[in-house]
C-alpha cells in the first residue's frame, strides 16, 4: 500500500516548557504541513528522503542488522531524521512487524523555526508507516508513539507538540506520567496573531535541558516561575473565552518574560517581540522551545501590516497562516 499522511506545525501560544513539568499549556495548529508518503519495501531496506528539511542531496539509509543507519552528504545524522528513525523503530515493535519502505518528506513550513516541525514528521511517519503496512492505528495510538519517540529523542518532551499534530485545533492540554488531559478551548473571538521567526540558535533538546539544570541549580526559584506560567495559562484560557484580547495580550507579554528568565529566549527573539509591541501588538512572546525559532504577536488588523513590517526590518521572516488547522490527515492510500 502507498500511503500519505500529513499532519500540522503548531505554535505555543502560552506555557512551553512549564507544561513539561505537569503545567497546563494553550497550543494551536497551524495550517502549514508536513506530508509524508510511505511505500513499503520488500528487500528490508528503509530509503528516506526528505528534500526539502535542509538536506542537500538525497539522503538514503540502509539497515543493517536490522538497524536503520541515517547518512547524509556530510556524514551528518539531522535531527529530523533521528525522529523518523525512532518513529519506525517504535511503530514496528508496536505492531509486531518490521518491514523496510521508502519515506518521502515533504515540509510546507520553514524547518527547525520552532513551528513544530519534529512532532509533525513524526506523527505523519508514524500513521503512514503503519497504515502502509495495513495496521489501522487509532489517533490516541498515534499520539502516544509519537509522545515516546520525541521522548526517546529528546531526553526529556512534554506530550502538546505531538498532541496538538496528531488531533490539531486550539487545546487546553497537560500531562501526569502516562495520563494526557487534553481540551478544545473555546474562544469568545478570532485570535488575530502575526506570527515570525529567526533562524534557530539551539536545539529543543538542549534548551530543555537548560531549563532543567537551571531548576537543579535553583528549585525554589524555577520552580515558583514554572508555577507562575501555568497560572498565566489558567488566566489566558479565561481571556480567550471571554474574548478578551487585552488581557491575553498582557499575558503573554508576562509570560515571555518569564521565559527570558528561565534563559530561552535570544537578543534577536526579543528584539522580534519588542519591535511588535512597539507597532501595536497587543502581546508577544517567543513560541515553542526559543533559542531563536518563532516568536507570535497578537495584533488586530489594523496594525497587522505595522507589526509585520518591524519584524522583517529586524532581520524576522513572516510566516502567513491560520491557526487552528486539522490534525492527521491521510491524504491518500493506494493499492499497490
Ligand atoms: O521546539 P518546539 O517548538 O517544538 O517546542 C517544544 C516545547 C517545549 O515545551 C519547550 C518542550 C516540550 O516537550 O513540551
Amino acid at each position: 500500500m502507498k500511503v500519505v499522511a500529513s499532519a500540522p506545525g503548531k505554535i505555543t501560544l502560552y506555557g512551553e516548557h512549564a507544561v513539561v513539568y505537569g503545567e497546563p499549556a494553550l497550543v494551536a495548529s497551524i495550517d502549514k504541513r508536513v506530508y509524508v508518503t510511505c511505500i513499503p519495501r520488500s528487500d528490508g531496506r528503509f530509503r528516506i528522503s526528505a528534500l526539502n528539511l535542509h538536506v542537500p542531496g538525497v539522503i538514503v539509509t540502509y539497515s543493517r542488522d536490522g538497524e536503520i543507519i541515517l547518512e547524509t552528504d556530510y556524514g551528518r545524522v539531522l535531527s529530523a531524521l533521528s525522529y523518523i528513525n525512532e518513529g519506525l523503530r517504535i511503530t514496528s515493535e508496536y505492531i509486531g512487524e518490521r518491514r523496510g519502505a521508502d519515506i518521502i518528506v515533504e515540509s510546507s513550513m520553514p524547518v527547525g523555526a520552532g513551528l513544530g516541525t519534529s512532532a509533525a514528521v513524526t506523527v505523519a511517519t508514524i500513521a503512514a508507516y503503519a497504515k502502509a503496512l495495513g495496521y489501522d492505528l487509532k489517533r490516541e495510538e498515534i499520539a502516544k508513539l509519537a509522545w515516546e519517540t520525541e521522548k526517546k529523542v529528546q531526553g526529556i518532551a512534554s506530550p502538546m507538540d505531538t498532541s496538538i499534530s496528531t488531533f490539531g485545533g486550539v487545546m487546553y492540554i497537560r500531562y501526569s506520567g502516562s495520563n494526557v488531559h487534553m481540551e478544545r478551548v473555546k474562544i469568545g473571538s478570532e485570535i488575530p496573531l502575526v506570527i515570525g521567526y529567526v533562524e534557530r540558535e539551539a536545539k529543543t533538546k538542549d534548551l530543555v535541558q537548560r531549563v532543567y539544570s537551571l531548576k537543579q541549580k535553583y528549585p525554589h526559584i524555577v520552580e515558583a516561575i514554572i508555577k507562575t506560567i501555568g497560572s498565566i495559562v489558567e488566566e489566558a484560557r479565561k481571556a480567550l473565552y471571554e474574548g478578551d484580547l487585552v488581557r491575553a495580550g498582557e499575558l503573554m507579554n508576562i509570560n515571555h518574560g518569564l521565559l527570558d528568565a528561565l534563559g530561552v529566549s535570544t537578543k534577536k527573539l526579543n528584539e522580534l517581540v519588542y519591535a511588535a509591541r512597539a507597532m501595536g501588538a497587543l502581546g508577544s512572546k517567543l513560541s515553542g522551545a526559543g533559542g531563536g525559532g518563532s516568536m507570535i504577536a497578537l495584533v488586530l488588523r489594523e496594525r497587522v501590516q505595522d507589526v509585520s513590517s518591524a519584524i522583517r526590518i529586524l532581520g524576522g521572516k513572516v510566516i502567513d497562516t491560520a491557526i487552528g488547522g486539522k490534525g492527521l490527515v491521510y491524504e491518500s492510500v493506494e493499492r499497490s
